[in-house]
């Protein structure tokens, strides 16, 4: 049994203060399940500082803090740009990479999160891959192909020989559920999954693939997140608009805890 996984993705949300603040009133709502299920605030690079400081303040250690983006390059003339030593130096664990909105908004092809996923696994950092297809390809029945694609893309010619357990996270997020309100049906976000765990298994040595946990991402929020958790291959969710509330994002991180575990 893999350990479920809950990632908020804030985006371009949140202020210090906002942030702080946030973290102020969701340590108070987890504490119970802090053990139960892994959680990670993926904030921006201005917060991640002030989320480290205040997940150790309030005692919410075993929350981790990832970044939305890294870039590939080691360190050099690209304006604009953050590495990964400035990261993992403000306290960063992980970092998502390959989400549509900076496939899509960004240009970021196949070939630019392939160099990213690389950096951020030799770097010794967890990696959150993104993967999904456009309302467009699932309409034209290509959605198996198009994720398998993507997947390909970045895990087919991985150097796995320094690779941890555990050090990489794959959500699977369709598109014309991100922000949309419109939810995947859990059953299909389930037969998706079980399809990237088959990939995952061909692709990895066992041993990794085994702590691979897949994810669902896509208008996730209180009211879904238990019948998506009890899915059979359903690892975890990664949020993107309910992880901006502590009473939501709470909510949906009490109600992952196995089931055994909520008190
Ligand atoms: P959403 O975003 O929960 O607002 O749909 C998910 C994501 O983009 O990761």
């Amino acid at each position: 049994m893999r350990k479920p996984l809950i990632i908020a993705n804030w985006k371009l949300n949140k202020t210090k203060a906002e942030s702080k603040a946030f973290v102020a009133e969701f340590s108070e709502k987890i504490k119970d399940s802090q053990n139960d299920v892994d959680v990670i605030l993926s904030a921006p690079f201005t917060s991640i500082e002030t989320v480290v400081t205040e997940l150790k303040t309030t005692g919410l250690d075993k929350v981790e803090v990832a970044a939305q983006d890294v870039s590939q390059f080691e360190s050099g003339a690209y304006t604009g740009e953050i590495n990964t030593a400035m990261l993992k130096e403000l306290g960063v664990t992980s970092v998502i990479v390959g989400h549509s909105e900076r496939r899509e908004i960004f240009n970021e092809d196949n070939s630019v999160i392939k160099a990213k996923s690389e950096k951020v696994l030799k770097d010794s950092l967890k990696l959150i891959f993104c993967c999904g297809e456009s309302l467009e390809t699932r309409e034209a029945n290509k959605t198996d192909e198009w994720i398998e694609s993507q997947i390909n893309a970045v895990f087919k010619e991985l150097d796995y020989s320094t690779i941890k357990e555990g050090q990489i996270s794959i959500a699977y997020e369709p598109i014309w559920a991100i922000g949309t309100g419109k939810t995947c049906d859990s059953e299909e976000a389930n037969r998706v999954i079980a399809n990237i765990r088959t990939l995952v298994k061909k692709l990895l040595p066992e041993n990794l693939a085994e702590t691979v946990r897949i994810l669902y991402g896509g208008s996730v929020k209180p009211g879904t997140i238990e019948e998506q958790m009890a899915k059979s291959d359903i690892d975890g969710a990664l949020v993107g608009g309910a992880s901006l509330k502590p009473e939501d994002f709470s909510q949906i991180v009490n109600l992952s805890a196995p089931k055994a575990a909520v008190k």
